[in-house]
């Protein structure tokens, strides 16, 4: 089926960025150093891969073999492109699957990874989900939008009580993972030039090109404006709230 114009112009509000979500370099190299015993055999997972920026980092610094999935081809098709140029397609492959259903055998992964992307799902419904695709003592990386300071301001926190209500204090975050039985290997905040520097400055850029070539076009302005005031939100407010990054073991 074609996609509506609607989800067109999501894809190309949001294509060409090196990544698709806050995160870093330094911010998967430092989760993977919390994971001891990464080996050639180990499997790794990555979930709602996108573009890959995280899937390629993770072959690129560990010598594990990795699938990485996402629900968009396109992303796939990218990803398994960009693994061929640089001779790693042997360790790293993307699919197209839905992290929903995703039907591979129980115990296939030691690592799950997912960058940016759980909320699709919500923390709990994931984490529960995908551990019967986790050996025993197996890991799973993730990121997650967290409050950093109580009482943020009434348009910061109606902002997010609208885009995503579930967001939480870290705290709470970590009560919720260990409720879904998993031990907290170890956690840290992404610092803010992990959502300006490959993220939202480079989408700041489209959004500006974007509204250039719709001129005249009022949902794709209606969607420019949404995407500019989650910039404008982050911009006056990023102190409140951030990513974490969390690393957890099953048991
Ligand atoms: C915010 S992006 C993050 C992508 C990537 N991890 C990154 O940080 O650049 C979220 C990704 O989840 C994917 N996604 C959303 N719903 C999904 C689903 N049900 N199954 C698989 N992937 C999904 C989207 O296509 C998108 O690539």
């Amino acid at each position: 089926m074609a996609p509506d114009r609607a989800t067109e112009l999501f894809f190309e509000l949001f294509s060409g960025l090196p990544r698709l979500a806050p995160g870093s370099t330094a911010g998967t190299r430092r989760a993977l150093g919390l994971i001891p015993g990464i080996r050639p055999r180990t499997r790794v997972l990555d979930i709602g891969c996108g573009t890959g920026a995280q899937s390629l980092t993770l072959a690129q610094s560990s010598p594990s073999r990795i699938i990485a999935v996402d629900n968009h081809p396109p992303y796939i098709d990218c990803l398994n492109r960009e693994a061929r140029r640089l001779g790693i397609a042997d360790r790293l492959q993307a699919r197209v699957a839905d992290m929903r259903s995703l039907d591979f055998a129980d115990g296939s992964f030691d690592l799950i990874w997912c960058e940016g992307a759980i909320y699709n799902m919500g923390v709990e419904t994931a984490l529960r989900d995908w551990r019967r695709l986790l050996r025993c003592n197996g890991h799973v990386a993730l990121t997650e939008v967290c409050w950093r300071r109580r009482e943020p301001p009434a348009e910061c926190a109606a902002f997010w009580s609208q885009e995503y209500p579930a967001i939480r204090q870290v705290s709470a975050l970590l009560e919720t993972v260990m409720e879904c039985g998993y031990e907290v290997a170890g956690h840290f905040p992404l610092p803010e030039s992990a959502w300006w520097d490959d993220y939202y400055r480079p989408l700041q850029d489209n959004v500006t090109a974007f509204r250039e070539r719709h001129r005249g076009a009022a949902d794709a302005q209606e969607l420019a404006d949404r995407c500019q005031h989650e910039i404008d939100i982050w911009r006056a407010y990023s102190e409140f709230y951030g990513y974490e990054f969390l690393v957890l073991r099953s048991h």
